[in-house]
Formats: C-alpha cells, structure tokens, sequence
C-alpha cells in the first residue's frame, strides 16, 4: 500500500471519527469567579466569567469573583475559583436549538476572604424552574439536569436563602443533548408498589436530575472518556451480594445498531462492561437475582431508571432471557436482547422505565434474574449499566388525571357498576363535547351518525339509571342485553361468522330495528383478553369520527365480554387490493380512502380523545363503507403499554408482522411514529397491490416496505406500481405519493412526519391527480359532513358481506355495517 493511499485513509478515518463526535449547538462552559479562558482536562474550554467575553453573560445583582487560596493540586482548575452572589443574579444564555439541554453546576466549598463557602444556602431556578432549594455543600457536588428549553434564552438564577448571605457556584455547563436522547410523548412502564401501569413520558412537563451514573461491571469513566462528558462510578458498592455478580468484560468495540443506543447513551467501555450471574462450574443453582441498592431520596416521589444493556456473554443469538425486578416488582419478563437489538450479539440497547416511590423508602432496588424461558443449563442475566434520575418538583405533572382512572380500569378486575359509572362519565364528557359542536353548526347533510340510530333502538337500560340521566344522545344505550345480541347473531350461528382473532370471534348480526352490527364475542368466561376489551370501551366510546369505526355497545353479562361495532359494508380495504374478486379501485379512490384513513388516524393522535396510538394499523383494520370511505377498525390494542399483562411480557410488542415500527420493536418505546410507519407500509400496499409481507416471493421481495424502500430510493417506483392502474396516475401525483410513503417508514420515529403531515401530503397527491382540492371532512364528534364525492355505487357487493335489507335510510345503512378483525395477526 503506497503512502498517499494510507495518508488518506486516515484522514477519511479522522474525518469519520470527528464527524461522528457529538457536538451540542448550544454550548456554554463557564468558569465562575475567573478572569482566564481554562481548558480542562477533557479538553474543553471554559470562558472565566470575570473575562471580558465572559462577563456579558452575568446580569443583575450583586457578586464577586473569589480565588482559593489553597487549591488542591488533585481537582480540577474550575474548583480554583468561585463567584459568590450577595443578591440573587443570573447568568443568562442565548438559546438557538429549543429542545432539551444539559445543565450541570459545580459547588466545590473552599474558605476565602470573609467567606466560608460551606455556609452558604441557595436557591438555583432555570427559567423559573426550581433546581435547587435550599441547597448547601459540605463537600465538592456536581448538580446535572436535563431540562427542555422552549424559549430563546435560558435564565439561571442563583439566590441566597434562609439565614444565608450568600450563594455561590464555580463552573457551569450548558449545552444541547443529542437529539432523541429521551423519547417524548412516548409511553414508559410505570413501576409502583401496585405493580405496572403506564406512565406517559412528557420531558417537558418535568425536569430530571441525575442521581446515579454506574458502569456495571467497570471501572470509573470520566469526562474526558465520555460523549458527553459524564462521570460514571463502578456499581460495586451497590451490589447487595457480591457473590451473586461476577463481571465479564469484552475488548470487542460494540456494535451499535440504528435505532438501538448510541455511543451518545453511554460511551463504549459502559457496553464493553458487565455483571453477570456467578454460577459455579457444574452448579445447577440458578435461583438467584443479582440485586444494586441505590441510595434515594426518601421525599422523591418519581424517577426515571435507564437500564443499558449489551449482550457480550451469549454465543450464539436467542439463548440469553432474563427477567428485570424494580423494587421488587416484575418490570420486564424475559428480556431477549437477541429480539431487542436487531437481532445482533454485542449491540447496544437501553430500556427505560418510571418509578414510582410511593412508600417514601430511601432504596431503590434494581435486580435480574434468570427466566424461565432460558434453557436449565444455560441460564444467565445480564446488566451494563445505571442512570437513575429523579423527577424534580413532580407535582407538575397531571398524576391523578383521567390517566389514572383508564390504568386502574384496565389493570385490576373491576365490577360492572363502576364500569357503568364511567360509560356514565364519559358519556356526559361527549355530551358536553358535543353540545358545544352544536354552536357552531358545521354544514351537514341528510346523513347522521349511529348515535342518532342507536338512541332510536331500544336498548337504554334501566340498570344504572340511577346514576345520571341519559344524556340526548342515550348512553345508556351502550349496554346491550345478551339475549338481544343471541338473536341478532342467531345465537352465534357459524354461518354469521366475519372473523376471528386474538380477542375471540367476530359475528355479523342485526338488531331489533334492523340495524347491522359487527358482534365482537371474546372466549365466553375467559378473563383472556379483559384489559384489551375494557380499554376497547373506554376509547371507542370516546371517540366519534366518520373515519372511524363506531362503537355501538356492549354486553358484559353472565362472563361475556362483547363488543357490537357498526357493520362496515364493503369490509377490509386488503380485499379490494388484491387476492379477492372485487373489481380494482382506481388511483382516485385509492388516494381517497389513504386520505380517509389518514384523517381518521391523525383525529385519534391529536383529536378531543387525544394521544391514542393505534398499534396494529394495517390494511385488513381499515375498513370500507358502501361509499368507499375509509373507516379505521380495532382500537382494542390502543393505549396498552408493552410491559402490561403477562401474556404481552414476553412477546413485548403487539402488531402485526411486516407493519411493525422497527424502532418500537427494538426499544418498546411507542410514540404515535410506530402508526405512522406502520401507515407507510399500507401506502406501499395500496400502491403495489401485494401483502405486507409475502414469504412466496423472492428474498428481497418478501418484506413490502424494504422492497418498495429500495426502488423508491432508487427512483424507480413506477417499476412495481400496480399494472393495472400504472396508466391513470400522473406522475407528479406518484412523486409525491411515494416520497410521503417513503418518509413515513423512516428508520428513526423523529425522522417521520406526524399523521397531519402526511395528510397534508396526500391532499397534495390528490390535487395533483385531480387539479382539484379534496374536501376536507375532518368530524369532529358526531359533525359528520360524510363521505368525499366518490365514484358512486359501483353495485357489486361480495358474498358474506351483503345484507340486501333494505334497510333503507342511508344513515343506517352507513353507519352499521360490518368490521373485521384481527385477521393476519
Ligand atoms: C472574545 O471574543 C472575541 C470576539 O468574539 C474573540 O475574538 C476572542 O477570541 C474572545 N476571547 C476569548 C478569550 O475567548
Ligand atoms: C492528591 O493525590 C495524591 C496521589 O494521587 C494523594 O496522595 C493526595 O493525598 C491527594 N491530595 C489531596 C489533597 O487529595
Ligand atoms: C444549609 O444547607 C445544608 C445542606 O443542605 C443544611 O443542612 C443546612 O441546614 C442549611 N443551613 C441553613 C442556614 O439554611
Ligand atoms: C407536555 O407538558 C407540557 C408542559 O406541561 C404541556 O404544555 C404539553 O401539552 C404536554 N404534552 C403532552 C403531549 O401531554
Ligand atoms: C480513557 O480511557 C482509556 C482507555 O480505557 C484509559 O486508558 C484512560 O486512562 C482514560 N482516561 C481518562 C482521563 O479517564
Ligand atoms: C470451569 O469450567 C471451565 C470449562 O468447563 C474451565 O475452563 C474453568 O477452569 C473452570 N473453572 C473453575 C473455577 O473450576
Ligand atoms: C428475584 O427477585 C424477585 C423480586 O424480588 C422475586 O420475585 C424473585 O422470586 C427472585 N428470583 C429468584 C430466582 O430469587
């Protein structure tokens, strides 16, 4: 190899490297009380405050800059100095890049002049925020937080408090974290004294202070080896056994995988480190946890625990499960880091997790253990490393919101009144919604909504009338008695049978007044599936869209659990794709029913009902009328969290194989990005006519999305467009198309657009198609301007799915027709 070839190698090596280390836009370091510029020992600069360029940062009050005289020889340059405030005062930071940041404060007390800086106590608040109350410092403290910052600039104000004159700090750091470092809006395991509920993560409504930074199985790193110039501290000391832990350590670099944790989650040495279960040779004792205790704070009410993982003890993939225990309670049944991180040895992961400190106790307990799903003679667990960050001042957050009320609902079993109390609840919440629609009318047509037609049945119910009285929208009406539903469905007749899946079978059937429903029965007196179906009720009746598939009622009695939906007509939007006789949709009206479908999910992430992930979209849950309007089906896997009930433990994720998000399959972390991927993938579908996933085809076809991705990216999409629909789209109209598809199944969730963006998108894909603006039907409640202008009554109605009744007025027959369910799970 000549010399020119090495000389560049390196540098592209060094370019690679740079470009690779993690460099905040905002970034401060200030020196307190200096009048120098200070490089420390990792290498960053720090600007002394008394400096010229330094001092413009400091406003207000009164301070001065105070030298140690005697400065240890072993710390740091920034304990030499200190600035010391007499009055409250700030430093104050232009902020170019809103999100979250870092701010660490370092006290180093140190006697000077007239003060000893060990007596001073101190408020610090950033941008009001309390940080600090009444705060103190015998000996050296370094105070870390992680805070959003959502206004251009970022006040840290420092005040004396109680008998204190005085406050005092000597360095400050504050700089962007990466992107991405905390999920937000993502849904967290809640882990407290009453086992698990969901806790959902808003970093903005909070700010975090790290209490513990541990390299399990390591040694001490400091900030010169850290991407973010972090301290992390062995766990030794914590281990409650040392005999329990034996360490195990690799000199392989880790393999990070998109998706999984960066080398911004923790440096390399963290993942090359690990405790690992000490069991003797030939022992067949593995009935041990390895179990830290931290110290916490007794007052703290809620943390954030971060537990980082990396596989560096298994040989082969799939042989590691182990089961994670927080303060005694099953966190994470059979962790399968093979599944976690990609399907890769030695990759990188963390999973966080929310931790309730209910009983005030000042221990936190952190253990794993083996599972039983791991091979008797191979059992292991594994752990790499700790954060645990207390929630500062959590009384900002909403704890005891209608939250609460859905956790309790779908976590312990609970009785039909309470269940009434809150159908009664809700109802009087929708009614209200819907009176104040009613101000301002919205333009509507002949055509109403079930409501109207279920208040017409007969099915308000003299139970429970004691609570309320029914509001004009007769929400008594949601409980259905079962010998109503017998009939309707005649008595469960096979021959009526539309479906069946994870929840139990689905049935076509029509009430007394003619009306057709879909009749969801789970498996009669099993519990199996309780949580999924109370939660079912809780959102549906929620929620109103023409979008979305209505909920009509429900039956609880003599241990059933059914559901009765209004009965979609022309059911699965997969069947008229392709693999059925239906006539192919056109372009338009596949545009239209994206549309469709997109509003309806976009209405479910930021509607009145809010915040409600999907989960399983995929295109046998979006349904279609007799209009071809899109309906989306199945929200009964909406708001549960992964780690809820036993039986979704070990698989961790629900959804459906080849729609999964695959940064939710890694992390577990949902965020409303998991629908929009999965939305992506229907888009490649409607475009293609082919399943998600197809294990017929050719390797590199099998999975739709990474198939499509390949020849969206190579620009050639027109290649694999449906034949027979390829001469009616122009090509501006598939441009777009495609793009919005492709950014949908972007690899990071924070890469892809929201719901209302892609909406946007596929309006435009429309207007391109049509030189003509899609009306917009954006219901809200029961205002439902009804379908877009489509291609009317194309007559052909499928087998199964025909109900020829006559049943006459269209609002009827729009609203109750048939849904499908769970099929392709
Ligand atoms: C102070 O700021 C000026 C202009 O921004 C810059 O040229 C100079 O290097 C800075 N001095 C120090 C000590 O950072
Ligand atoms: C500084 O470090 C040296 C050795 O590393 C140690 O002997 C000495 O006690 C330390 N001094 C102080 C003040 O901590
Ligand atoms: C100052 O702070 C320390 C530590 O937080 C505390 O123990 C002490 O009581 C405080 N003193 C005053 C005067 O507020
Ligand atoms: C998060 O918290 C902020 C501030 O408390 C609030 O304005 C915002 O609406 C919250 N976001 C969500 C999704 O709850
Ligand atoms: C950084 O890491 C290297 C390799 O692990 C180690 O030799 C060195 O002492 C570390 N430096 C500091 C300042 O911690
Ligand atoms: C345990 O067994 C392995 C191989 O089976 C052997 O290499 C190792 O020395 C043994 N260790 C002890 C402590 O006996
Ligand atoms: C591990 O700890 C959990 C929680 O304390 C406990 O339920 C479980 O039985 C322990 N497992 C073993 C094998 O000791």
């Amino acid at each position: 190899m000549d010399v020119k070839f090495l000389q560049f190698l390196c540098l592209t090596l060094c370019e690679f490297l740079l470009s690779n280390a993690f460099t905040p836009q905002d970034n401060y370091l200030i020196n307190c009380g200096s009048s120098a510029s200070t490089v420390v020992s990792d290498n960053r600069h720090f600007l002394g405050d008394a400096s010229k360029n330094g001092s413009m940062y400091l406003s207000g009050g009164k301070s001065v800059a105070l030298k140690n005289p005697n400065p240890s020889p072993n710390s740091t340059v920034l304990y030499g100095t200190a600035r010391v405030f007499t009055s409250a005062s700030s430093y104050e930071f232009v902020v170019k890049n809103l999100g979250i940041h870092l701010v660490r404060m370092h006290f180093s007390p140190f006697i000077s002049q007239n003060y000893d800086l060990k007596n001073g106590n101190f408020s610090v608040l950033a941008n009001g925020i309390s940080l600090l109350n009444n705060f103190g410092a015998e000996v050296t403290v370094l105070k870390e937080f992680f805070l959003v910052v959502n206004k251009e600039n970022l006040e840290i104000l420092v005040k004396p408090s109680g008998d204190s004159d005085f406050a005092y700090v000597n360095a400050i750091e504050f700089f962007s974290a990466p992107k991405d470092f905390f999920i937000d809006a993502g849904e967290l395991a809640l882990i407290s004294s009453n086992g698990i509920q969901e806790f959902k993560q808003n970093i903005s409504s909070y700010v975090l202070e790290t209490v513990h930074r541990i390299n399990v199985g390591g040694s001490k790193i400091t900030p010169f080896n850290d991407t973010l110039w972090r301290n992390w501290i062995p766990d030794e000391d914590y281990l409650s056994l040392k005999s329990a832990a034996k360490i195990v350590a690799t000199n392989d670099q880790p393999n990070y995988q998109p998706g999984g944790a960066s080398r911004e989650n923790a440096p390399d040495s963290v993942y090359m480190t690990a405790q690992e279960m000490n069991i003797a040779n030939g022992s067949l004792n593995f009935l041990f946890n390895i179990t830290w205790e931290f110290p916490v704070q007794a007052e703290d009410d809620m943390f954030i625990v971060r537990l980082h993982f990396c596989d560096i003890v298994s040989i082969g993939l799939n042989s590691l499960y182990f089961n994670i225990y927080i303060n005694g309670i099953t966190a994470y049944k059979d962790v399968d880091l093979s599944v976690l991180a990609f399907h890769e040895l030695a990759a990188p992961y963390y999973i966080d997790f929310a931790v309730e400190n209910a009983q005030k106790s000042n221990v936190m307990r952190i253990s794993v253990g083996p599972s039983d799903l791991s091979n008797t003679l191979r059992k292991n667990a594994i752990l790499n490393g700790v954060e645990i960050m207390r929630m500062v001042d959590f009384v900002a957050l909403p704890k005891t919101s209608n939250k609460k009320h859905v956790w309790n609902f779908v976590g312990p079993i609970v009785g039909g009144f309470f269940f009434v109390l809150l159908l009664a609840s809700v109802a009087i919440f929708v009614c209200l919604k819907c009176k104040r629609g009613r101000v301002k009318p919205k333009p509507r047509r002949s055509e109403s909504v079930g409501w109207t037609s279920v208040r017409g049945s007969s099915y308000a119910i003299s139970e429970g009338t004691a609570l309320t009285s029914p509001g004009p929208y007769g929400y008594y009406g949601l409980r259905i008695p079962f010998s109503d539903i017998q009939v309707a469905t005649n008595d469960f007749d096979n021959n009526l049978v539309i479906g069946s899946g994870g929840f139990g079978t689905v049935y076509k059937g029509i009430l007394k007044d003619n009306i057709k429903v879909a009749v969801k029965r789970g498996v009669p007196g099993s519990r199996q599936g309780l949580p999924e179906f109370q939660t079912e009720i809780t959102v549906l009746s929620k929620i109103r869209h023409c979008h979305l598939v209505s909920l009509v009622g429900y039956c609880e009695e003599q241990s059933e659990m059914i559901l009765v939906y209004e009965y979609i007509e022309k059911g699965p939007l997969r069947h008229h794709l392709y693999g059925s006789k239906f006539p192919h949709l056109s372009w338009k009206q596949r545009l239209e029913i994206c549309i469709g479908a997109a509003r309806g999910l976009h209405y479910l992430h930021t509607g009145s009902a809010q915040g409600i992930i999907h989960r399983d979209i995929k295109s046998t849950n979006i349904l279609l009328d007799e209009n071809y309007v899109a309906k989306v089906a199945d929200f009964g896997l909406s708001r549960s969290g992964p780690c809820l009930d036993e039986t979704h433990v070990s698989t961790g994720v629900k959804g459906s194989f080849g729609y999964l998000d695959p940064e939710y399959f890694r992390r577990q972390q949902l965020t409303d990005k998991s629908d929009v991927y999965s939305f992506g993938v229907v888009l490649f579908e409607v475009l293609c006519a082919r399943p998600a996933v197809d294990p017929l085809l050719n390797r590199d076809q099998v999975n739709l999305a990474e198939w499509a991705m390949e020849w969206q990216k190579k620009g050639l999409i027109e290649q694999i467009v449906d034949q027979r629909i390829m001469d009616q789209i122009k090509p501006s109209s598939l441009k777009k198309f495609g793009e919005t598809a492709e950014k949908c199944l972007a690899d990071y969730g924070v890469d892809r657009p929201t719901m209302g963006d892609v909406l946007w998108n596929l309006e435009h894909a429309y207007q391109l198609q049509t030189n003509e603006p899609q009306t917009a039907m954006d219901g809200d409640l029961s205002d439902d301007p009804g379908p877009p202008r489509l291609v009317r009554g194309d007559p052909t109605s499928s087998e199964g799915v025909d109900q020829g009744d006559g049943s006459s007025d269209i609002s009827t027959t729009r609203v109750f027709s048939q849904l499908l369910t769970n099929e392709g799970r």
